[in-house]
């Protein structure tokens, strides 16, 4: 077993998280939890960098002590760990004692060492980025990074040698080609580096909110100098316990957003070799999230909230989205056409109806237990060639995601997922169930189709650990921590009772601007969303359905209707508006039936409708009732009708 250290940024506490923040921190979860089940040791940290002036002058702002400001927004982003399923094994914050220790400890060894120096900085400074900003690099006298005012700042402060480790940085960079990725960001810092580094001012003495300088208490520290050392605070740096250091330091990668690869690819290893302490192994940096072409950012107002977008899409929702939408290291337009359409055609249809299917046919066809499959039927062309996928499926997803292209991972999954869709078709065990002598050949599939299932479920734990958990319960697997470590097709049992088939990703009818109108107000009350966020995990549906008496069954009204007019409702595939004669008055309602019926092929047809149902809207159509049709599993909807048919407003019963 090997041990994986992995880190988040820790986040700046001036702006409450937006999505943004929340990706680094998926995306690291997702590393995290593919590694503890490849058997890895891991340790997953994240946190908040809460020092500096930018802090100090937002608590001033809120009316708030700055320690009591810091503690309300450092919980937002601790908050992120329940609200995401992340499970980072600590959470650090700059302002803790352990912390203190550290920084200073390494302020120490770098003074000692003869790379620390005291003089006075003359220059502008980025408060936004906490970054000094030399006066060639200033655009229109702006922060070149982000935009904003920079401060003119003349004070005395302490100085890091940087210059001295141009050589040393330069072949670190020669020698480790892979030391920061993607290739473009590594060669952006190597080109500063070929440009000559200078010496970094790392102390200030304008504000307090900061970890004083060891034997100088008027200076506090360079919230970088702060900032970076977090990751060696968290295994024990500083401390009296020095077990967890040797274990996971250097750290395996530290995941970090484009804006900060200089910080990390060049101070930050610098930093550690004045110290005498080994450099990270990895800095593995993704691009950002625009909205409508511009960074997401609090200065421009233009986030998204995490929370909104959980409600609406449920978490795992969300996580896939991401991380699918997301090709790692580019940026990526957030709109809410995108996430529908994923969250629609990607969960709902090919994961949850491949899911939904298979597990409703063994509970169907096999009494709810895995059928033992025939080997001569194994040996089939469609049955070698599902599994054969699956199994370079397991090996393929290993190493995209060890090399984060967690994007590629999925849509290969989800290749996957199709082919097992396709396999079900071709072998069609509806069929086959209503022939008792091809049994075996029903067993077969249904257990070639579940054991690919069982697999997907494995693999997308990472992306979406509850949903995937589930797929593994509706296939009688009981979710192992260390189940990659032997993953391959044909090792779900036969004769292992299944769990109750559950609705994983209900599909969602409404139209991106309900779902706008929903989502940019976060305090609206959750009452209309809450039927269409995923189930809780453990919301079983029984497979036998209680049974009710004759009262119940006539509280619902079915009424003989007629087709008026049809047509198809915008942007939608399955939906269908009608309007329909109902005897005593005429009604619109809107049919999940346009996958098998064309709008001109019903009109004039009778059909069956629930009279007495709540309106409903459906992709911004009230609908004032619903027209009834039997569903098959994997089939397309039949309507209901008459040998002979009745007048509109004849009571069905
Ligand atoms: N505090 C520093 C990091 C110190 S690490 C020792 C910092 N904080 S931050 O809150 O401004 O940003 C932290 C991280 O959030 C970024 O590096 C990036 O990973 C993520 N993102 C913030 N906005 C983002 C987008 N719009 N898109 C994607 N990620 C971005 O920098």
């Amino acid at each position: 077993m090997s041990r994986f250290y992995i880190t988040t940024p820790i986040y700046y506490i001036n702006a409450e998280p937006h999505l943004g923040h929340a990706y680094s921190t998926m995306v690291a979860d997702a590393a995290a939890r593919a590694h503890r089940l490849m058997g890895d040791d891991v340790f997953f940290l994240t946190g908040t960098d809460e020092h500096g002036q930018k802090v100090e002058r937002a608590a001033r702002k809120a009316g708030v002590p700055t320690p009591a400001f810091a503690d309300a927004t450092s919980q937002k982003f601790r908050d992120l760990s329940p609200l995401l399923n992340i499970s980072n094994d600590d959470f650090i914050r700059t302002t803790e004692p352990r912390h203190f220790q550290a920084a200073q400890e390494l302020w120490r060894r770098v003074k000692e060492r003869g790379f620390i120096y005291k003089g006075s900085y003359e220059g502008w400074y980025c408060t936004v980025d906490e970054v000094f900003v030399p006066d060639t690099q200033l655009v229109d006298g702006k922060c070149p990074t982000c935009g904003n005012s920079v401060e003119r700042l003349e004070e005395e402060s302490y100085f890091f040698k940087l210059s001295a480790f141009q050589d040393r940085l330069r072949d670190y960079y020669a020698q480790h080609p892979d030391f920061v990725t993607p290739p473009g960001r590594r060669n952006e810092i190597v080109a500063f580096i070929e440009g000559g580094l200078s010496d970094l001012s790392v102390s200030r003495t304008s504000f307090t909110w900061g970890i004083p300088v060891p034997d100088d208490p008027a200076h506090v520290m360079y919230v970088w100098f702060d900032a970076l050392t977090n990751y060696m605070t968290a295994v024990g740096f500083g401390s009296a316990s020095t077990e967890a250091f040797a274990k996971f330091w250097p750290a395996d990668v530290h995941l970090i957003g484009k804006e900060i690869v200089r910080q990390h690819g060049i101070y930050w290893p610098a930093f550690l070799m004045a110290a005498g302490i080994e450099v990270p192994r990895k800095l593995v940096s993704h691009g950002w999230w625009l909205m409508d072409g511009a960074k997401m950012s609090k200065s421009l107002g233009n986030v998204v909230q995490p929370a909104v977008y959980v409600r609406l899409f449920g978490v795992d929702g969300l996580r896939y989205f991401v991380m699918r939408e997301m090709v790692f290291g580019q940026d990526a337009d957030f709109t809410d056409e995108t996430i529908l359409g994923r969250y629609n055609a990607d969960l709902a249809n090919d994961l949850g109806n491949l899911v939904s299917r298979a597990t409703t046919m063994i509970h169907r066809y096999c009494d709810g237990v895995v059928p033992r499959p025939a080997a001569p039927l194994l040996a089939r062309a469609p049955e070698t060639e599902l599994r054969a996928a699956v199994d370079s499926l397991v090996d393929r997803v290993r190493s995209l995601v060890g090399s984060f292209q967690f994007s590629q991972a999925l849509r290969e999954i989800w290749d996957v997922i199709g082919a097992t869709n396709r396999y079900i078709v071709t072998r069609e065990p509806w069929a086959l169930a209503k022939d008792a002598a091809r049994r075996q050949e029903l067993g077969t599939s249904l257990y070639v189709a579940a054991d690919a299932v069982r697999v997907v479920g494995e693999l997308v734990r990472p992306f979406m650990p509850g949903s995937g958990e589930r797929m593994l319960e509706m296939v009688g697997v009981i979710p192992a921590p260390q189940s990659w470590m032997a993953l391959q097709s044909g090792d779900l049992v036969p004769g292992s009772r299944i769990g109750s088939t559950q609705p994983l990703f209900p599909r969602i009818e409404h139209s991106v601007e309900e779902l706008r109108t929903m989502s940019s107000d976060p305090q609206k009350p959750t009452e209309p969303l809450a039927p269409l966020a995923p189930p809780e995990p453990k919301a079983a549906v029984p497979a036998e359905p209680a049974r009710i008496g004759i009262d119940d069954f006539m509280k619902v009204e079915l009424r003989v209707a007629k087709v008026l007019t049809a047509e198809r409702v915008p942007k939608s595939n399955r939906l269908l508006k009608l309007h329909v004669d109902v005897g005593t008055e005429q009604r619109t309602l809107v049919a999940g039936i346009a996958e098998a019926y064309e709008p001109e092929a019903i009109v004039g047809r009778t059909v069956v409708i629930v009279f007495n149902l709540k309106p409903a809207k459906l992709m911004g159509i009230e609908s004032n009732g619903m027209v009834l049709a039997a569903s098959p599993d994997g089939g397309k909807p039949t309507l209901i009708g008459f040998d002979e048919p009745p007048a509109p407003g004849t009571r069905v019963r």
